[in-house]
């Protein structure tokens, strides 16, 4: 099996996991709006490995990993890779897990969480409480790795209550993962504080000394290309995970493309049909709001139209209350 990290191109843009907002429709949507030169790699949700260790758990978990047809056939034609994330504590159920998605899915690389700094997940000893274990990290990584030919990479930040950029990713180096994003925040900082970014040149100095080649990826507060490129030549790493950034600017990854309101318009009626189709009534309604802001701003009405946006609860009214937009102001 082809590990892709190593053939992405310098600087490499990824797309971050995100709970409840990248699913298969968010993503295929993501995957219409950019341009594939400034998007390499795409993620899942991150999933649960002991829910997808029990035919009951993995009921509830399994929309996580769903890929509609329409997204396979948009990653393939665009040359774009999708990573499924996942997170636990256990290494045989990594080991168990992961084998029942290299068996069941076709994902092209599956990555560990050791970053989600949520109490609920720390508490059991998962993600970024792992940056205190690190044996147990290590027996993680070493089980998941041993379940497939896929690569296996790993999602985490700079500390847990501290920095210890250089101990912990010197630590990671020595157990071959193949490719290492760096979120430049601690737990404690949650995501409260700026991100810190010369915490980079330390995990740069981790690689060089371990003489290692395996890609760093930063993330943590990027909100454009032009950012990124003037960041890589502070830090020289191997390329961007974007987060947030996607919420400011759907476009992110079509740098050179400036959206018309009909463009937002098209785009959120698209989005809201495509998470019906897939979902119907398994997922709420209401999480797919959030995504409404994204799309309606900067001009002249957005605010109005938004707030009559908040106020549907089913598709029709979503498309009831564009159509009215668009016929009003003849777009
Ligand atoms: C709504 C939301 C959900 C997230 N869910 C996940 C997740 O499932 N797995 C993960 O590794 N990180 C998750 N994150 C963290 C992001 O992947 C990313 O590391 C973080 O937002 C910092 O990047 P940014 O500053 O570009 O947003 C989530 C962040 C947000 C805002």
């Amino acid at each position: 099996m082809q590990n892709f990290w190593n053939d992405l191109k310098n600087p490499s843009f990824l797309l971050a996991p995100m709970e409840d907002v990248t699913d298969t429709a968010f993503r295929e949507i993501v995957l219409h709006l950019s341009n594939p030169q400034y998007l390499q790699v795409l993620y899942t949700e991150f999933t649960n490995t002991d829910g997808l260790c029990h035919p009951i758990g993995r009921d509830k978990v399994k929309s996580r990993l769903q890929v509609n047809p329409s997204e396979r056939k948009l990653l393939k034609e665009k040359g774009v890779k999708l990573v499924a994330q996942i997170w636990g504590n256990n290494p045989e159920k990594f080991y168990e897990a992961t084998k029942y998605i290299d068996e069941n899915y076709d994902f092209d690389g599956i990555d560990i969480n050791m970053g989600c700094p949520v109490k609920k997940v720390v508490k059991q000893g998962s993600c970024s409480a792992l940056i205190k274990f690190p044996d147990l990290a290590g027996e993680i990584i070493q089980a998941t790795k041993e379940a497939t030919q896929l690569p296996v990479s790993v999602k985490t930040r700079t500390g847990f209550t501290q920095h210890i950029t250089k101990a912990w990713i010197g630590f990671l180096l020595t157990q071959k993962p193949a490719a290492i994003i760096l979120h430049t925040r601690t737990q404690k900082m949650q995501t409260d504080f700026p991100a810190e970014w010369e915490e980079m040149t330390k995990a740069l100095e981790a690689r060089d000394e371990s003489d290692s080649t395996i890609p760093l990826i930063g993330n943590g507060d990027v909100f454009s290309v032009k950012e990124a490129l003037d960041l890589q030549k502070k830090y020289p790493i191997d390329g961007f995970m974007i987060g947030r950034g996607i919420f400011q600017n759907p476009w992110f990854f079509n740098p050179d493309f400036t959206p018309t309101i009909k463009d937002k318009l098209d785009t959120l009626i698209e989005h809201s049909r495509l998470y019906v189709q897939t979902w119907g009534p398994e997922r709420n309604f209401q999480v797919l709001k959030r995504f409404f802001k994204i799309y309606i701003n900067d001009f002249n009405g957005a605010a109005a139209l938004r707030a009559e946006l908040m106020d549907t609860n089913e598709l029709i009214e979503v498309e009831n209350v564009i159509d009215s937009f668009k016929k009003t102001h003849r777009i």
